[in-house]
């Protein structure tokens, strides 16, 4: 979906960069209507199923929602855990997903997703020119600790809601140098391997932050509003409140996830379910929207570039 003014040309996004940067990420292809494919994607559907039949039936007792204290339960020990060396291209993985992209099907790394969704943060920040960036559902960092090497001219800031993701990223922040594997991680080379050191990471909810009004020139989110259904309208009325000029969103919007087995994940696990063009209603102006690039079969996500009106 191109919209007047911002297109994929002027964004870089063609498919052969997306093509090379997904590729170390890639384990095994497949033909589309290969049996062993077709085979997963039946066990796939059966196991969501499961997961989707579960929800419906306990989904109105507060612990088997998508609450804060749910978000807490799940990424405070996973935060604790991860290592910035696992991100290396080259480092082992313990598990694959598959992807499919046109009519490509692939086992492939969740972290080659992520490296995309990094490129397009870096190409909306070399067209908006934001003085300031906030990230909000930052994690433990890994987007803005590269985002900063790439444009140590910006000043960057986060928001997490767990501990240990903001401790995850304030030990890295007292490395000298950006680790090694994230500077391998990288879609686009690094201007200043030190800049991480500078970004001020929060620890807070995206309900409620605490900066001023248009506090800063972008506010980005990234597969972070998936994680705040039950607060999606407080959640997208603060992203604007503090966005100065542009809000880059990579979530799972329901345009890309409005049937068949996406539609029944994001049920199942209580994702964002947000569309496009609710946008206008917090006084965002969509610019651009793309969601070509791999993506999981089970779900997707649309970039979706919008100004503050
Ligand atoms: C899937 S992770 C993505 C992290 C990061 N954006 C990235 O791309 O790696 C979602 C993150 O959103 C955070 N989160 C969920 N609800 C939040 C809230 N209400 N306020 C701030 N962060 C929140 C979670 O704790 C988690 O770290």
């Amino acid at each position: 979906m191109a919209f007047p003014g911002l297109t994929a040309e002027d964004l870089q996004l063609s498919r052969e960069r997306l093509t090379e940067l997904f590729a170390p990420f890639v384990d095994r292809r497949f033909e589309a209507r290969d049996p062993e494919w077709l085979r997963m994607l039946t066990r796939r559907n059966r196991k969501i199923g499961r997961k989707l039949l579960k929800r419906r039936l306990l989904g109105w007792i507060p612990r088997h929602r998508r609450t804060p204290a749910e978000v807490h339960s799940e990424y405070g020990p996973k935060w604790m855990q991860k290592t910035f060396e696992s991100y290396d291209p080259s480092a082992p993985r313990s598990h694959s997903s598959m992807y499919e992209w046109g009519s490509e099907r692939m086992l492939a790394g969740n972290r080659g997703g992520k490296r995309l969704r990094q490129l397009v943060m870096m190409r909306v920040i070399e067209w908006a020119k934001p003085r300031t960036v906030l990230e909000v559902g930052c994690g433990n960092g890994i987007n803005l600790l590269i985002l900063a090497a790439r444009f140590p001219e910006v000043g960057f800031s986060g928001i997490e809601l767990t501990p240990a993701g903001v401790a995850a990223a304030r030990r890295a922040q007292e490395l000298p140098e950006l680790p090694g594997a994230l500077r391998e991680f990288s879609p686009l080379p690094l201007v200043d391997v030190t800049a991480h050191r500078r970004i001020q990471f929060h620890e807070g909810s995206a309900e409620r932050m605490p900066f001023a009004p248009g506090s800063f020139d972008l506010v980005l989110t990234s597969t972070a509003l998936e994680q705040m259904e039950n607060m999606r309208e407080r959640a997208l009325r603060e992203v604007t409140r503090v966005a100065g000029s542009h809000v880059l969103l990579i979530e799972p919007f329901r345009d890309v996830n409005d049937a068949g087995l996406p539609r029944r994940y994001v049920l199942a696990r209580d994702y964002f379910r947000g569309r496009i063009e609710d946008l206008s209603q917090y006084g965002l102006q969509v610019l651009f929207v793309t969601s070509d690039f791999p993506q999981k079969v089970n779900l997707k996500f649309a970039a979706v570039v919008a100004a503050k009106v």
